[in-house]
């Protein structure tokens, strides 16, 4: 084996094996890139530890997102079975409804957006319950086998100053406090440069994930819903039931007197409702929060849908935006043309009438 000699002071000379100092060097090395390489990527030491710091992991994003929304139904089915909702107020809505929050919406949110956090403390994480205080918030840890066994996910890096994450902890307040139970879901949105890409709606009282992350993979839910045809010649609108006065006029101005109208609560509700082929549009009017509504974009994007503004606009769901989309909203799977044509035209000959 070769050796170096070296001289020390006193002079005598000491030998050292270059391979094995060379293994321990190594091993050292080894051992500092493990421990500062903590970030949520967690990617195996040595490889790529510069280059992958400031980016996530869109697969463990998924399986987050998926355990965000069903952890925040658990704490919801929790609130319910207690019978004890402690119900307060959160002022008006636009349309004069009371806006409900109970002890339901916060355990949900600190379960679902300080569970996530904790796990990606870098990501933009935005959720309809953010004024709320989370003293000692339950949190979990990523479980892959939340994704069916079947589910081909790719790893795939994307940078964290491109992603946002968009929470809804208990979408239908209202008619959770009226035990309308089956309009309830938890929602986790991911929006990449402004663009929702993955989709997660949970019904926690039914007992169902709806997820999805476009042209990669979907829910086995999902899965099973778009193999049926899309029946498109009876149009069958679903509006809000807390402010459907309006909207009805407006859908039976647009699309005729005798509109099939399903009123409903809830907008991720809604969209599985046009996921489904139950309805094969859903119309909101007014102003709608973007937590309420980007999980519904993602979803219906994957299944070849579209969701628009009233002026047929793509929402972005970026970091700079508001969290308010004030042009109200059109959501198909298909045929959103012919259903948007015919609202900008109703839209377009109504302000002409005005003038
Ligand atoms: C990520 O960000 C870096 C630096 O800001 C940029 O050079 C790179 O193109 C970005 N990558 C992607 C996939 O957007
Ligand atoms: C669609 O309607 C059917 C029949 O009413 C119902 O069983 C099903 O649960 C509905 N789908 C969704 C997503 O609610």
């Amino acid at each position: 084996m070769k050796s170096l000699r070296y001289e020390k002071m006193n002079g005598r000379s000491i030998r050292i094996h270059r391979i094995p100092a060379a293994i321990v060097a190594i091993l050292v090395i080894c051992l500092l890139i493990y421990l500062c390489n903590t970030d949520e990527e967690q990617q195996p030491a040595m490889y790529g530890m510069l280059r992958n710091q400031n980016k996530v992991n869109m697969r463990k994003l998924l399986i987050g997102s998926i355990q965000a929304a069903q952890r925040g139904g658990l704490e919801i089915l929790s609130v319910a079975r207690t019978r004890n909702l402690k119900e307060r107020s959160k002022g008006k809505t636009d349309e004069g409804a009371n806006d409900p929050f109970t002890d339901a919406d916060a355990r949900s949110h600190c379960v679902m957006k300080h569970g996530l956090q904790r796990i990606f403390p870098r990501i933009q994480i935005f959720s309809e319950e953010d004024k709320e205080q989370c003293n000692e918030a339950n949190t979990f840890d990523l479980d892959p086998t939340v994704l069916h066994e079947t589910a081909k996910i790719p790893d795939e890096l994307i940078n964290i100053s491109d992603v946002t994450v968009w929470i809804d902890p208990l979408d239908a307040t209202q008619e959770f406090t009226e035990q309308l139970y089956e309009y309830v879901t938890t929602m986790v949105c991911v929006a990449v440069r402004g663009k929702p890409v993955i989709g997660v709606i949970h019904s926690p009282f039914i007992g169902q994930t709806a997820w999805a992350w476009i042209d990669r993979s979907m829910s086995e839910y999902l899965a099973t819903i778009i193999a049926g045809e899309h029946d498109t010649s009876n149009p069958i609108i679903t509006v809000s039931r807390s402010h459907a006065g309006d909207v009805k006029d407006l859908v039976r101005a647009v699309f005729g007197e005798k509109s099939n109208i399903l009123t409903a609560a809830g907008a991720g509700y809604k969209v599985l409702q046009v996921a489904s082929n139950n309805a094969t549009a859903y119309l909101h009017s007014t102003k709608i929060k973007k937590w309420d509504i980007c999980a519904g974009d993602a979803i219906l994007r994957a299944l070849g849908g579209t969701m628009t503004t009233l002026d047929n606009k793509l929402i972005d769901y970026g970091r700079g935006e508001s969290p308010v989309n004030a042009r109200g909203l059109l959501a198909t799977v298909v045929q959103h043309d012919q259903y948007i044509e015919k609202l900008m035209t109703y839209r377009e000959n109504q302000k002409t009438k005005q003038r």
